[in-house]
């Protein structure tokens, strides 16, 4: 961008959630704002929420990554929530794993211009063999308007390391998906599904969550209690 053509105002709440990163999440967004709608990466209709819903909805994430995390976004778009996340935190790193040629290349664009080190982009779908085998384990798995939570948990679970959590961006419905999709969840090696809420006394709709933890099974077969990976 050359010149920005359009701006949308940062609301003060953003200075709060990036702190001393707000310059950059300022740049994605004017970088949504006059790329992003043309390459159909968001929709026009977006660009009044794109800080609310999008950005800020995506970056308080940050408060249940733990220090020096590695990340995976699962189907990432047009980089939600992992860029947003990795902006916020520069100590963790994120792979973005998405399978759409198109989306890649604007991924890849955005990790340049903004110069975001810690951020890796990986095409594929979370599913595949090549894709698991190229993105590896990491703390935490992350996904955003992806999949119904049982196919979720199928696709992501195995992409989270020993005692790590996958978290799910949900809406208001998210209590209803674990219930229905409790079995799934089981199967695919989650445990102790719960809603949480991040961005709480931050934002005026904090983001619903549903984390669930990797499976660890107890192995008493070594006449003490060793929990281990199933
Ligand atoms: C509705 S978009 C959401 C994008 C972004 N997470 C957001 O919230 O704006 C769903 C994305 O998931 C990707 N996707 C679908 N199936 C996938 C899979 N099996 N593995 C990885 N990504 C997938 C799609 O290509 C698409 O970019």
């Amino acid at each position: 961008m050359s010149a920005v053509e359009h701006s949308v105002p940062t609301p003060d709440v953003a200075r709060r959630v990036f702190g001393d990163h707000v310059d950059r999440a300022e740049e994605f967004v004017d970088f949504l704002v006059n790329r992003g709608v043309v390459r159909g990466v968001i929709g026009p209709r977006e660009i009044d929420r794109l800080w609310g819903r999008h950005v800020l909805n995506s970056a308080v994430l940050s408060e249940r990554i733990p220090d020096a995390a590695r990340v995976i976004d699962v189907g990432s778009g047009g980089g939600f929530p992992g860029i947003p996340l990795a902006i916020a935190r520069p100590d963790v790193d994120v792979v973005l794993l998405e399978p759409m040629a198109r989306r890649i290349d604007w991924l890849h664009e955005v990790v340049d211009r903004l110069e975001l080190s810690n951020v890796t982009v990986v095409r594929g779908r979370a599913e595949e063999k090549a894709a698991r085998k190229e993105v590896g384990t990491a703390d935490v798995v992350t996904a955003r308007a992806v999949a119904p939570l049982g196919k979720l948990a199928r696709w992501c679970l195995p992409l989270v390391r020993r005692d790590g959590e996958l978290l799910a961006l949900k809406g208001e419905s998210a209590g209803e998906e674990i219930e229905r999709d409790a079995q799934q969840i089981r199967s695919a090696g989650g445990f102790d599904p719960v809603v949480v809420r991040c961005g709480e006394g931050a934002l005026e709709r904090p983001t619903t969550v549903v984390r669930i933890h990797k499976r660890v099974r107890v192995d008493q077969s070594q006449g003490q209690f060793r929990r281990k990976c199933p």
